[in-house]
């Protein structure tokens, strides 16, 4: 059973820094718990690569006096820390937002008095003051605008000592900055700089109006080697092309087809979780829920039987490998796997390369198999085609003569697998935390299931019935979004809030902060699937004007939204009818269970709970009908540490390994050779620059 491991959150060894350094790219920092704070969390990714004019300068229109101010406080931060003032110990004991509130992590800027006076008169002016009235409220608008333009020189910039809010998943610093800030600021790490939204109107105009201005950028970069140029990474023509194919793949008879499968996966997770009950073990929900969804994304995107929850198999293992790997690389500050040889020296990188090829030639194979199936049947390929023993993606875009090389196919399916799984398996796990939290809410859910569905599986018409269990998952992906943030990079210059921003600008659209800006929600953090009535339409970025992004919004929203809403009403229904549960107290003695930043918000350390048949409720499968293979206590732990900011990198404790480099040919071991030379080196090597990040 798995025991997970919480470090600091803070590191990336120091091997990294060596190495990065030794190409000449990244300034010595002076504490090994660098600031990558994990910004390089986020969605699925992002990552410390190039920020294009902001190491020059200013990305927002800004004037002189602004930025040379701004360089000094940074200075000070550096300053702060190389010295032993008095101040340190105070600094030490002060919380976060104390230390926010004392102004030192930022020099918030005036929006000016004039703005405030228009603002102020505007209030006055009458709504039913007549065209005069009218007129008078249009100047007054016009020129607040004006004078909030001029006053983008002097967006708020969170800077200096940033790295000492470090040690928690990156979307609880930027919350805590965000209330500080509001909801449009700079957040600068040594020369790079990112804008923080935490406006829904600003998010609206990001991903709706304006969103042909912006790319996936640092996205697409680290996401590279694993997806190249699938959807989620995809931009421009690219993307246009791919998405007009894959979209109608996902199609109502598909999704309806789907949700017969999840019932079959169901049963067999719940007779899993039934034989765990009876031997009177603890569940680590967690683990359960990856597996399960392993499972069920790799029936619907390529017909495949993972049975990864009775089994652990090379190829269940190597799509572990490369998951956590692609979190891995989004959390991680310096990508040291950018330099050849080390793909091969670090071990991590190495079963990362070796991962990678087990999953290849697994999908490589199934698209030949496939393509064979397809030539040999005769049926025509028509609007909403679905061919009944295989209704998997690869199956329709194969069938749809869709013509893509092979490597843009893998592409492809890889970027589902990857979309389709850990989001689905995040929104089960922290709705299970949630409704063992709250008994009031977990009845309300017993009785509806209970006289909805019953023991049968449930059915594309019970959607429709299950509306408070489907509120209750809406209202857990408003809490824990998945993925926290979502990540842009401006193509071209755009005005955003009124301020003007560079091309080139890395984002951060914080759908931790929209989803909890108690501007806009009651009781933010509070857990209130009421919040949503139930005879109403479903919540999404339309019914709450873009402060719910739950699937994202405009021309990128998810493609998967329908498949992934249906999958998480049946897998709650069918636990729910069968199970009750609560946290297990002696591995959450506060009740809590932790965050920690990968693609997705995993938990700490798992999410254990004691399950309780529901007196005679449920089918054979309560009896082990299902499961012939081994318990889930004896399967390995998916290892979500491992995709964190917490795992183990090149650091000095975890050294290259000779043995591989006799085995290669001579000019790449010479690469060996270098490789090693440059780490040996810097392991000795000393640098005086106290600049945190990366230049280029
Ligand atoms: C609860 C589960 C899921 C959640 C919370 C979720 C969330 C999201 C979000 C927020 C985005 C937008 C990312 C951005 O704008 O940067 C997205 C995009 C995407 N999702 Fe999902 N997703 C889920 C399930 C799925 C499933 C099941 C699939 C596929 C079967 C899928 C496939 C995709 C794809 C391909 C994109 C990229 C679309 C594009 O850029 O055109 N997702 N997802």
């Amino acid at each position: 059973m798995k025991n997970r491991v919480y470090k600091n959150n803070l590191g990336f060894g120091l091997g990294h820094e060596r190495i990065k350094r030794r190409l000449g790219r990244v300034s010595r920092a002076p504490d090994p718990r660098a600031p990558a704070i994990a910004f390089m969390a986020s969605s699925f990714a992002l990552s410390a690569p190039s920020i294009p004019s902001s190491s020059s300068g200013s990305i927002v229109t800004r004037n002189r006096r602004a930025t040379s101010t701004r360089r000094h406080r940074h200075r000070r931060g550096v300053e702060t820390r190389a010295s032993t003032s008095p101040d340190d110990g105070k600094k030490k004991n002060m919380t976060l937002e104390e230390r926010i509130a004392a102004g030192e992590f930022t020099k918030k800027s005036s929006t000016g008095p004039y703005r405030a006076v228009a603002d102020a008169l505007r209030g006055l002016v009458p709504e039913d003051a007549g065209p005069m009235g009218r007129g008078v409220s249009l100047a007054l608008a016009r020129l607040s605008r004006r004078w909030r333009a001029e006053a983008m020189s002097k967006m708020p910039v969170a800077s200096g000592d940033i790295r000492e809010i470090a040690g928690q998943p990156v979307f609880v610093p930027l919350y805590k900055l965000f209330l500080a800030y509001g909801e449009m600021f700079v957040l600068a790490i040594g020369p790079k700089k990112f804008v923080v939204v935490s406006d829904n109107a600003v998010a609206k105009e990001m991903l709706l109006t304006q969103a042909k201005s912006f790319s996936k950028g640092l996205l697409s970069e680290i996401l590279d080697f694993v997806m190249g140029q699938g959807l989620i990474p995809a931009n421009g023509e690219v993307w246009k092309i791919r998405r007009k194919v894959i979209v109608p793949s996902l199609h109502k008879k598909y999704v309806t087809s789907m949700v017969d499968m999840f019932g079959d996966c169901g049963l067999k997770g719940m007779s899993q979780l039934a034989r765990s009950e009876a031997a009177n073990e603890t569940v680590e929900m967690e683990n359960f829920y990856s597996r399960y969804a392993l499972d069920i994304i790799g029936k619907a995107v390529f017909n495949y039987e993972f049975d990864s929850l009775t089994t652990d198999d090379p190829v269940i293992k190597a799509v572990y490998t490369v998951l956590r790997e692609a979190e891995y690389r989004s959390v991680t500050f310096i990508p040291y796997w950018k330099v050849p040889p080390l793909r091969w020296l670090v071990p991590r990188q190495r079963q990362c390369q070796e991962a990678l090829a087990v999953v290849n030639d697994t999908l490589d194979e199934l698209i030949s198999r496939c393509k064979k199936v397809v030539e040999e049947e005769d049926e025509e390929f028509v609007e909403e085609y679905m061919n009944t023993d295989d209704p998997s993606i690869l199956h329709f875009l194969i069938a749809s003569g869709d013509d893509v090389t092979s490597k843009q196919l893998r592409d492809d399916l890889m970027t589902l697998l990857i979309a389709g799984h850990e989001t689905t398996a995040a929104v089960l796990t922290w709705t299970t935390f949630l409704l063992a939290k709250h008994p009031e809410v977990k009845a309300k859910v017993f009785e509806e299931v209970d006289r909805v569905v019953g023991d049968r599986n449930p059915t594309v018409a019970d959607m429709r019935e299950l509306v408070y269990t489907t509120r209750v998952i809406n209202e857990s992906m408003r809490l824990y979004p998945q993925p926290p943030v979502l990540i842009r990079r401006a193509l071209e210059p755009v005005t955003l809030g009124g301020y003007n921003i560079d091309a080139g600008t890395d984002f951060f659209i914080s759908v931790w902060n929209l989803h909890r800006n108690p501007r806009i929600w009651d009781e933010p953090d509070a857990f209130k699937p009421e919040r949503f009535p139930i005879d109403q339409r479903m919540p999404d970025e339309y019914t709450e004007d873009y402060a719910y992004l739950p699937f994202g919004g405009g021309q990128r929203k998810c493609v998967g939204d329908q498949f992934a809403i249906f999958e998480s009403i049946v897998s709650l229904a069918m636990l729910m009818r069968r199970f009750d549960f609560e946290l297990d107290e002696s591995k959450h003695p506060d009740g809590e269970c932790g965050m920690t930043t990968g693609a997705t918000i995993h938990t700490t350390n798992g999410l254990h709970v004691k399950l309780k048949r529901r007196d005679g409720k449920g089918g054979d499968e309560m009896s082990g009908t299902y499961t012939k293979g081994a318990m889930l206590s004896n399967l390995e732990d998916v290892d979500v540490v491992r995709g964190s900011i917490d795992a183990p990198s090149a650091s000095s404790d975890e050294d290259f390994d000779d043995r591989y480099a006799e085995d290669v040919d001579e000019s790449t071991s010479e690469k060996f050779e270098r490789a090693k030379r440059i780490v040996e080196e810097e392991t000795t090597a000393g640098s005086n620059s106290e600049e945190v990040g990366m230049s280029r």
